[in-house]
């Protein structure tokens, strides 16, 4: 165990996906690896995430309880799961919310009752926090889905209540995704109308658990500090600007990755694991990748530069430049794998590109663990365009394993690469700023330009696989925040207003 000069904290986290147990997305590893890595500090976390159908069978009940939610009542059983020392993940079990097809929603349409699913997960967050022996000092919420927690928090759980001294984050994943409701919910979520206003819930007409959040928590943070000078302007704020703005302060903690799950030494999908000091088991993933995806995986189809994707197939995530640079592809000497599932038009886009050119362009549609690690560890470069980017994790695996990432610089993803320095050679990967395809393949092409120089490549994938992207330094960051909060004589939420 790590020793930490600090106290030991109890700290709750709400988050609404976890690894190894629901993910769609970066959320799902951070909630995990924030919660180990804290506790490996010495503090007790307790991640409370519902219990989705995909969970199935995991830890036992320790708990039981009548949530009533504008009337209506709902029994929530808590699973508890240990993921290391000094944290668990507890489930929130409750049918029919939880136990059902997709996480957010199935055959491309949102959940209906998502607010209600969601208002009860917080809800029934701060009842097992509140029954607790040694109820949290932090109660720490990530992205809308749990945007109710700190609102609930303040209204339902004040002096009396073994909550009350507890101090509240709110970590913005994404902050175009923003919980927006019908403001008829209000009653059924058990909102009282005073706080459906301006300073309050109210969002252009709407009901936003985002905005909940971030107006009621004492502390807010986000995934970077480029992502948290982004959202203060109109460009990146997507109408929330001036809200963020208007904070006493937004703190940026870029991510961290989990080193034990991302890593070439130990890396169980990988066909031969590798390391910094000896790079060569690197091609049979390669040779692994190209067989998988049907690309020929000998003679020139090998020494071609192999460029990776893995992602969310969604606006976000630049898409439209690749649409509008694919026919280029071919031209660039390399071949393309991309694995991913999302909109219908980007995955025709990509599955179309693939018939066109069967020897360098391969498509799969889908989630699938095991190849995301395998293109991780088998890929040359590693691309990722992205219109906005909160933080990323993808860029961080790739340079764990020597996969060079060739970016767009915004927020985590300007933030985590140095950009490579042809006079000195010095740099971790690729950046290119305008928002534009052209931009992007320049960057492409200076990458595999300087891919032809082995000297000069080993030297970035070095200085990638070298860099320190673990837990370590973000968790206690975190928890130097949680300190000063509990130390603060005045929160920051009282400067504003709203104790
Ligand atoms: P976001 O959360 O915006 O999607 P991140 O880069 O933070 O972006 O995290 C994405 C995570 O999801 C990464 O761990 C990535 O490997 C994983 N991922 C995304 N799409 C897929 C897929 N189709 N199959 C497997 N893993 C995927
Ligand atoms: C969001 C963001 C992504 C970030 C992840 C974890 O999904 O889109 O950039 O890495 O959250 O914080």
């Amino acid at each position: 165990m790590v020793v930490s000069p600090m106290p030991s904290l109890s700290i709750m986290m709400v988050a609404s996906e976890a690894v190894p147990f629901a993910k769609t997305g970066g959320l799902a590893d951070v909630s995990t690896s924030l919660a180990t890595a804290l506790g490996r500090l010495g503090h007790q976390v307790t991640l409370v995430v519902p219990r989705y159908r995909e969970v199935g069978e995991v830890g036992f009940l320790i708990g039981q309880r009548s949530v009533s939610m504008g009337g209506r009542e709902f029994n929530v059983g808590f699973i508890e799961k240990p993921i290391g020392e000094g944290a668990r993940v507890v489930f929130a079990d409750c049918n029919p919310l939880y136990d059902r097809e997709g996480i957010y929603g199935c055959g491309g349409r949102d959940h209906p009752d998502n607010a209600i699913r969601f208002a009860v997960l917080a809800k029934a967050a701060l009842e097992f926090a509140a029954q607790l022996d040694t109820p949290p000092a932090i109660i720490h919420a990530h992205d809308w889905q749990a945007g109710l927690v700190p609102v609930y928090a303040r209204t339902m759980y004040g002096s009396g209540s073994s909550l009350c001294q507890a101090r509240t984050v709110f970590t913005i994943h994404n902050i175009a995704y923003q919980g927006l409701f019908d403001e008829s919910l209000l009653t059924s979520l058990d909102l009282p109308r005073e706080i459906y206003t301006l300073n309050g819930l109210e969002f252009w007409g709407r009901l936003s658990f985002l905005k909940g959040g971030i107006i009621f928590s004492d502390l807010v943070t986000t995934v970077s500090e480029g992502y948290a000078r982004e959202i203060v302007g109109p460009e990146f704020g997507y109408g929330f600007e001036g809200i963020v703005a208007a904070l006493p302060r937004l703190r940026g903690i870029l991510n961290g990755i989990d080193v034990e799950q991302w890593g070439p030494h130990n890396d169980r999908f990988l066909p031969v694991s590798f390391s910094d000091t000896d790079l060569s088991g690197k091609a049979a993933s390669k040779r692994t990748v190209l067989e998988r995806f049907g690309l020929p995986s000998s003679g020139e189809g090998f020494a071609r530069p192999l460029v990776g994707m893995v992602s969310r197939l969604v606006f976000q995530k630049g898409l439209d430049l690749v649409a509008g640079a694919v026919e280029k592809f071919s031209d660039l000497g390399a071949s393309f794998v991309v694995l991913g599932t999302g909109d219908r038009s980007y995955e025709e886009m990509w599955k179309r590109a693939a018939v066109r050119h069967p020897s360098t362009i391969a498509v799969r549609i889908g989630y699938d663990e095991e190849l995301a690690h395998l293109i991780e560890g088998g890929a040359d470069l590693f691309l990722m365009p992205s219109r906005y980017e909160p933080c990323g994790l993808n860029q961080m695996y790739s340079m764990r394993y020597g996969t060079v990432p060739v970016v767009r610089a915004t927020g985590g993803l300007d933030d985590a690469v140095e950009q490579y320095d042809e006079a000195t050679g010095h740099g971790t990967g690729f950046k290119f700023s305008d928002y534009s395809s052209d931009a992007m393949l320049k960057a492409l092409r200076r990458a595999i330009k300087v891919y032809g120089n082995k000297e000069r490549w080993h030297m970035i994938q070095l200085a990638g696989m070298r860099q320190d992207y673990s837990w370590d330094v973000p968790a206690d960051s975190y928890a130097k925040e949680y300190e000063t909060l509990i130390r603060g004589a005045v929160g920051d939420l009282e400067r504003r207003g709203h104790a």
